[in-house]
């Protein structure tokens, strides 16, 4: 049957930053295709919102406190995730943050740029480090890391954010030669700018003008338009994808200046 090209029942999925956004969207379009999701986020009570609304549709999920900078939180999540559903087959690395213009060189201290590659690359690798042994053991894993536009755009103020997306990029075309020989893919997806409440934050009517002349599909993303590409990294339709980067943007680029 070819819809089991799309069927991920018997599967679990780990999403970070489950609770709002691009990870909301994710949970949900995996959960209606069978998952057990597990929403994990440092804001618990979001989450709840999310796993309680996927289980009022009949969906399976729990949720899961988990800020992604802390190694000890990492660790639970996914023994939590084994304990309560047997296995982990599914990672979606979607938390990151910083950007939006705030990053010159003149106005920030190192500390700040460390902060940005501990929240985006290094929380993203060390997940993947936990939940492939258990992929391996389950002979079925698939890891997607949210990367951004930003990651090859060039812009002022945004060095930070970019150069960490930019090495998700790469860390995500590398670790495919690690876990290809498991049958673990892992791939990235590169958002343009999708209406969430980290765009609200930053978005006029005229910065959403200066984007729409750029972007041939004429309105910004939304955060099913990116679940669809979860969705089909997370499936067994794509068992032969591996280390790529898929950019969804509405065909053009959106950028703050
Ligand atoms: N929205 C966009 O336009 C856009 C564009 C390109 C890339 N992205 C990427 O997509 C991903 C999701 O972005 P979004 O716009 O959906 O964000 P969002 O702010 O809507 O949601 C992010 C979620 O992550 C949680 N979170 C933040 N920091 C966390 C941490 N340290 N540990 C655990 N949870 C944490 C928040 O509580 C929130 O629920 C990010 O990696 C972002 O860089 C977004």
């Amino acid at each position: 049957m070819i819809q089991e090209l799309f069927n991920l029942k018997e599967k679990t999925a780990i999403v970070t930053g489950g609770a709002n956004g691009i990870g909301k969207a994710s949970c949900e379009i995996l959960a209606a295709f069978g998952a057990k999701v597990v929403v994990s986020d440092y804001d618990l009570e979001a989450a709840t919102n999310t796993s309680k609304s996927i289980n009022d549709k009949g969906g399976s999920s729990i949720a899961v406190h988990c800020d992604v900078t802390k190694d000890e939180e990492l660790v639970k999540l996914v023994n939590k995730t084994v304990e309560q559903f047997g296995g982990v087959h599914i990672l979606v690395n979607n938390v990151g943050g910083g950007g939006a213009g705030r990053e010159s060189p003149y106005d920030i201290e190192v500390e700040q740029f460390k902060k940005v590659f501990e929240m985006n690359v290094f929380s993203m690798w060390r997940l993947c480090q936990l939940a492939a042994p258990h992929m391996k053991k389950g002979g079925y894993g698939s890891i997607i890391n949210m990367s951004s536009m930003a990651s090859i755009n060039k812009s002022p103020a945004i060095s930070a954010y970019a150069s960490s997306k930019a090495a998700i990029n790469h860390m995500t075309r590398n670790l495919a030669f690690d876990y290809g020989p498991d049958e673990i893919r892992i791939n990235a997806i590169g958002p343009g700018a999708v209406r969430t409440q980290a765009l609200r934050k930053v978005l006029t009517p005229e910065i959403e003008k200066r984007m729409l002349a750029k972007t041939p599909i004429k309105r910004l993303g939304e955060p099913e338009d990116i679940a669809g590409a979860v969705l089909y990294f997370a499936a067994p339709i794509s068992k032969w994808t591996s280390g790529q980067v898929l950019f969804i943007n509405g065909g053009g680029e959106q950028t703050l200046d």
